[in-house]
């Protein structure tokens, strides 16, 4: 089992990787000085599939659990679910040094920890995610939330986890599509901060499709270690956290115009990542031969790399204005100087833009 760590000072945590380690929960959960009581927030199908043996552990390691199931979906991390979860707590009496474990995907996580950010006033909550992306990016690093009506995420808070604890075998179940959405994530830290695990993707990257333990567990390991390492330089996004934003400027905007139907959040980014590396080439940051592996890395992995014809450019550029990442009307781009090394470019000319989609 792999042990990283995340150094936020009082606020430090580990984040444990390895294969069939969901039965340990129970004991690790008795290291904390968490009050008997505990919750599990999951979703039925994650819950079918994990539920028993992690709730089993808790159990057995002397907690009262109580179990909370959430409709699956992005369209249910909203207000409605986060009052039932807090409801929920309330009637069995979770205290303040009680802890909520969040056993699912990405949406599980963001609005376990949103629960556990605002219940009381603050409670510890635990990551056990269960899909790549959740794994590799967004159960570390502290940021929760819901989405409002009127935009993705506008609603959250920085709360960090106590534990992630990572099992890479829940991946088995995983469909391919959401696989390789999180797989473009693993890309990403490639471009942004490591060109040999980058390359390292490139070389191994058929045994990865084909879930093979040894690379997968290793490019999980690689993209929790620079996320660590990015999140405890820069926790609240003031600087560099931002370069976790590749790929997001133009990937957002593709994700609010085709109203977050046609594509997972990981296959608009990859588009974006493809179309911010051309953008730096435009800018003459990057080399085309850059460009291009970069591509062929997206496309090997089945990802998108290419805006389809029928999207409405003019309507991606006015949604990239209205993102969270603009600031006084100025689009923020994360751009690839080389595999490896990113800038943060503000003022592009809206002329490039319209060249470049
Ligand atoms: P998700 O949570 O919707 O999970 C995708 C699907 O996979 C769901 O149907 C889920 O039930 C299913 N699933 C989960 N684990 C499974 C398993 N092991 N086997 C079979 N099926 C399984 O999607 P996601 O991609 O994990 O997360 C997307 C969410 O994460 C978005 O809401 C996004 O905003 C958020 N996010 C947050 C951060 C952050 O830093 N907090 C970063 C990136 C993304
Ligand atoms: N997923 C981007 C971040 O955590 O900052």
């Amino acid at each position: 089992m792999e042990n990283i760590r995340v150094e936020l000072g009082d606020r430090s945590y580990d984040i444990l990787i390895g294969n069939s380690i969901l039965e340990i929960i129970g004991e690790k959960l008795k290291t904390f000085n968490f009050s008997p009581k505990l919750a599990l927030i999951s979703n039925e199908l994650v819950f079918s599939l994990y539920g028993d043996i992690v709730s089993e552990s808790i159990k057995k390691a002397g907690f009262d659990l109580l179990t909370v199931i959430i409709p699956d979906g992005e369209e249910y991390k909203n207000i409605e679910t986060l009052q039932y979860i807090y409801n929920e707590l309330l009637k069995y009496k979770l205290d303040r040094k009680s802890a909520l474990v969040a056993l699912g995907g990405g949406v599980v996580g963001d609005i376990t920890g949103f629960a556990a950010s605002t219940y009381m006033r603050g409670i510890s909550y635990i990551q056990i995610p269960t899909t790549l992306l959740a794994q590799v990016d967004s159960s570390v690093g502290g940021k929760t939330g819901i989405d409002h009506k009127l935009g993705k995420n506008m609603i959250g808070a920085f709360w960090q986890p106590k534990l992630v604890l990572i099992d890479t075998k829940t991946l088995n179940t995983l469909e391919k599509r959401q696989f390789l959405a999180g797989l473009a994530e693993v890309i990403k830290y490639g471009v942004i901060w490591d060109s040999e695990l980058f390359q390292f993707i490139e070389v191994n990257k058929e045994k990865i499709l084909g879930l093979d333990y040894n690379p997968l567990n290793y490019i999980i390991k690689r993209s929790c270690q620079i996320k660590a390492e990015i999140v405890s330089k820069d926790e609240r996004e003031t600087g560099l956290r931002a370069i976790l934003n590749y790929g997001h400027t133009i990937g957002h905007a593709i994700e609010t115009v085709t109203k977050y139907t046609r594509y997972l959040h990981g296959e608009a980014i990859s588009i974006g990542m493809c179309l911010e590396a051309e953008l730096a080439q435009l800018l003459n940051i990057t080399e085309p031969s850059e460009v291009k592996k970069i591509k062929e890395l997206i496309q090997f992995c089945g990802l998108p790399y290419c805006l389809p014809e029928d999207i409405d450019r003019t309507e991606i550029i006015s949604s990239m204005y209205l993102d969270k990442k603009a600031i006084a009307g100025k689009l923020k781009f994360v751009l690839p100087e080389k595999i490896g090394k990113v800038r943060i470019e503000r003022n592009i000319p809206g002329e490039i833009l319209k060249k470049l989609l």
